[in-house]
């Protein structure tokens, strides 16, 4: 099963200048419990903007750089390849971005975990792609309001492909 894990701005804003457009600790720890002991896969781009593996997890790194290399990751050249081959594993397997990815996989995903940021960015360069409600399902909705840790208010969503 393919899951899509992101946290979007009120206009689907994912980032700018290859980093996020908030710190957000209360979203950071709903991404790392949802998707601990998992596969993740993400582009080369949030690879660097983390810059790190994720630790106790699967990190796939997509790139068509076939000379890319980096410790800790498995490196696939084809993000179609890689979600063709895990779409049938028993596991659940997690897309984490960015942009570029998100827009390739959202065809392909059973789910989506969206946190949605109570807020406009005007200066974002990346964007999620539209949720389209004649294919998605709203199953889940918790709301978390801003406090001094977390500047925005937040809403926890889950998604179901109809
Ligand atoms: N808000 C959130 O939840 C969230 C989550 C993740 C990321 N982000 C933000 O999103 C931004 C990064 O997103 P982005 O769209 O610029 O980049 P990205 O999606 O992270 O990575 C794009 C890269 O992936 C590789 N790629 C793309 N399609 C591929 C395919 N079909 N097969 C193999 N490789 C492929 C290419 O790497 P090569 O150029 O090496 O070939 C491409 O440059 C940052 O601002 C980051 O902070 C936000």
């Amino acid at each position: 099963m393919i899951s899509i894990i992101a946290a979007i701005g009120k206009n689907g804003e994912l980032g700018r200048k290859n980093n996020l457009l908030w710190n957000l600790p209360e979203d950071m720890r709903h991404f790392r419990d949802t998707t601990r002991g998992h596969t993740v896969i993400m582009g080369q781009k949030t690879f660097e903007s983390i810059g790190h593996p994720l630790p106790n997890r699967r990190n796939i790194v997509v790139t068509r750089n076939r000379a890319f290399k980096a410790d800790g990751v498995d490196i696939s050249n084809s993000l179609e390849d890689t979600l063709n081959s895990l779409k049938n594993a028993d596991e659940e397997v997690f897309v984490i971005g960015g942009g570029e990815i998100y827009r390739q996989s959202i065809e392909k995903a059973d789910k989506l975990y969206i946190t949605h940021v109570n807020k406009s960015f005007p200066d974002a360069d990346t964007f999620f792609p539209k949720i389209d409600d004649n294919i998605w399902q709203k199953i889940k909705n918790k709301k978390y309001l801003n406090d001094n840790l977390n500047e925005y208010d937040l809403e926890f969503t889950e998604y179901l492909k109809k």
